[in-house]
C-alpha cells in the first residue's frame, strides 16, 4: 500500500536560525510511530544545518543539476546531495519550470540523476489556468509525465513520486476541489497502469499540491488516489505544516 507522505517545500524562506528552529519545532510534533511520512525541503544553504540539528527528519532539496561534479559554477550535484544526508529532491516544481524555463527534458534528465544517486526525486506536474480552461488539463498534466519520466526502469519509477500541482491553485489560496484533483491524479495512474504495470502504478504515490492548508487537507486527502500533499505556503509555520499532518493521519495506512 502507499504511505501518506507530507512534503514541506519551504521554497526561498527563512534565514539559518528560522530553518533550525521550524524543522526542531517539526520535529518536536511529529507522533512516534505515526503512519504518515513527513519530509521538509529547506533552501539548499541550510540543508546541512538541518540535518545536523535534526537528523530523525527526511530532508530533501528544492532542485539538483543533471551534471556530475565538474565546471558547472552555482550547481549542485547529486552527491553533494547525498553528501550532506539529504534523501530526496523536488523536481520541475512550475516555479522552475516557468521562472527558470525549465523544459521536460531536463526535469527527466535529473530525475534519472537522482535515481543513479539514490535520492528520491518528487517529480511535479501541472497545467496552467488557460490551459484548464481550454480543457487540456489532461493532455498536458501527462505529456508533462511521459517527457519527465521517459526512459524510467520499472524499479526507479517505484522509487519515484509524482507531484500533481495545479499552477493556478500554488500560493494563490484557491486549491483545486477534491474531485478536480482525484480526476488528474486518477488519470496519471491511468497512464502509469499502461506505461508499466496495473501493480506499478498502484504502489507510486502521486501527491497533490496547491493551497492545502490544515481546512482543506483530509478531504482532498480521503480521495482514492492523493497519496500526500506538497505543502509551500503552510509548511513555514509549524503548527499549519503539524495541522496538515494530524489531518493525514486518520486515513493513513500503515
Ligand atoms: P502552496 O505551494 O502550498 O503555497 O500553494 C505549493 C507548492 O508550490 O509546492
Amino acid at each position: 500500500m502507499r504511505r501518506t507522505l507530507i512534503a514541506g517545500n519551504w521554497k526561498m524562506n527563512l534565514n539559518r536560525a528560522q530553518a533550525i528552529e521550524l524543522a526542531r519545532s517539526i520535529a518536536g510534533g511529529l507522533r512516534e510511530n505515526s503512519s504518515v511520512e513527513v519530509a521538509v525541503f529547506p533552501p539548499a544553504v541550510y540543508l546541512d544545518a538541518v540535518i545536523a540539528a535534526h537528523p530523525g527528519l527526511t530532508v530533501g532539496a528544492q532542485n539538483v543539476s543533471e551534471n556530475g561534479d565538474g565546471a558547472f559554477t552555482g550547481e549542485i550535484s547529486c552527491a553533494m546531495l547525498r553528501d550532506l544526508g539529504a534523501v530526496a529532491v523536488i523536481l520541475g516544481h512550475s516555479e522552475r519550470r516557468t521562472l527558470m524555463g525549465e523544459s521536460s527534458q531536463q526535469v527527466n534528465r535529473k530525475t534519472i540523476a537522482a535515481l543513479n544517486a539514490g535520492l528520491t526525486p518528487i517529480v511535479c506536474v501541472g497545467e496552467l489556468l488557460e490551459q484548464r480552461q481550454a480543457g487540456l488539463t489532461d493532455e498536458v498534466v501527462l505529456e508533462q509525465c511521459r517527457t519527465s519520466l521517459a526512459g524510467l526502469a520499472t524499479e526507479q519509477m517505484e522509487r519515484t513520486v509524482i507531484a500533481y500541482e495545479p499552477v493556478w491553485a500554488i500560493g494563490t489560496g484557491h486549491v483545486a476541489t477534491p474531485a478536480q484533483a482525484e480526476q488528474v491524479h486518477a488519470a496519471i495512474r491511468q497512464w502509469l497502469a499502461g506505461a508499466f504495470s496495473p501493480s506499478t502504478a498502484a504502489r507510486i504515490r502521486i501527491l497533490y499540491g496547491g493551497s492545502v492548508k490544515p481546512d482543506n487537507a483530509a478531504e482532498l486527502l480521503s480521495q482514492e488516489n492523493i497519496d500526500g500533499a506538497l505543502v509551500g505556503g503552510a509548511s513555514l509555520k509549524a503548527d499549519s505544516f503539524l495541522g496538515i499532518v494530524r489531518a493525514a493521519e486518520p486515513q493513513a495506512v500503515a
